[in-house]
């Protein structure tokens, strides 16, 4: 039985022997998505190379940094750069910022991707608030970890999503009069974009978009106690939906179409928590 907390002990201290401040809000950013930490007063940044036992991220569009920062008084907890469980880290690597937010105390985890669209209504450039996630491969990666196996008796995303912090994001959508969508979120484990098929399988079975990260991430955090909310930037239709072939390219191009309006949304949730 894997215990996360007690593997990152040493990395865990050295942090909190540097922190200026104890966040309340953690935020992970997404690909592409990473500018919103130069959006905000940051009041200390760290590079997770100089972390021992940090995963780095491979990713273009993911830098590797911690930031402390703050936005209307609000204290954050930032991560600029994900880890991924098809850059070939363990799941448990992927959850290392999740248990730093832990271990900070943060009560809210704002978590932030790009995704690709299933949902026929939906476009480039939109963003989608994950209501609930298709999550069954994650769920056995877990089992493995001390604290979650054997929780059988209930569904481990049960608090998801977390009431206060979901009508922060949907109350900042209106105040924006942004079309926020709802959706659920299927999460592959990569490292390759889907076939055409596998997208109309999702598509029967009710899924939005889809995407290689954040259901682990949330499922973690919910487990953890952390009041948790999901938004996923559409940055292309998923493989068959439209007819333009999938690169990541076009995932960054789009995330840095959409930076003004995702900036927006999350700042004004920050205000609204
Ligand atoms: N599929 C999986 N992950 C993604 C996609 C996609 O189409 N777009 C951005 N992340």
């Amino acid at each position: 039985m894997l215990d996360i907390k007690f593997k990152y002990n040493d990395l865990l201290k050295k942090l909190e022997s540097e922190a200026p401040f104890q966040p309340e809000t953690a935020l992970i950013l997404g690909s592409g998505l990473g500018e919103f930490a130069n959006s905000v007063e940051t009041v200390k940044s760290i590079p997770t190379d100089t972390l021992k036992g940090y995963p780095q991220s491979t990713v273009q569009g993911h830098k590797g940094y911690i930031h402390f920062s703050e936005y209307k008084g609000k204290k954050l907890l930032i991560f600029q750069g994900r880890i991924h469980f098809y850059e070939g880290y363990k799941m448990y690597e992927c959850l290392l910022p999740v248990l730093i937010s832990n271990k900070f105390g943060c009560r809210y985890l704002i978590l932030t991707n790009a995704a690709g669209g299933i949902n026929s209504g939906f476009v480039p450039s939109d963003l989608m608030l994950i209501n609930s996630f298709n999550a069954i491969s994650v769920k056995k990666e877990l089992t493995q970890f001390k604290g979650i196996a054997n929780r059988r008796e209930k569904d481990l995303l049960l608090n998801y999503p977390s009431k206060k912090i979901t009508d922060a994001v949907i109350r900042a959508a209106v105040m924006d009069k942004l079309d926020l969508k709802e959706g659920v979120y299927y999460f592959t484990k990569g490292p390759s974009y889907e076939t055409p098929s596998e997208i109309q399988m999702m598509a029967k079975t009710g899924n939005d978009a889809v995407g290689m990260s954040t259901a682990h991430e949330a499922l973690y955090a919910i487990t953890l106690g952390l009041e948790v909310a999901a938004i996923s930037c559409i940055t292309n239709m998923a493989a068959g939906i439209s007819k333009i072939k999938l690169d990541h390219q076009e995932v960054m191009d789009t995330a840095e179409i959409v930076k003004d309006k995702f900036e927006r949304l999350i700042k004004n949730t920050i205000k609204l928590l």
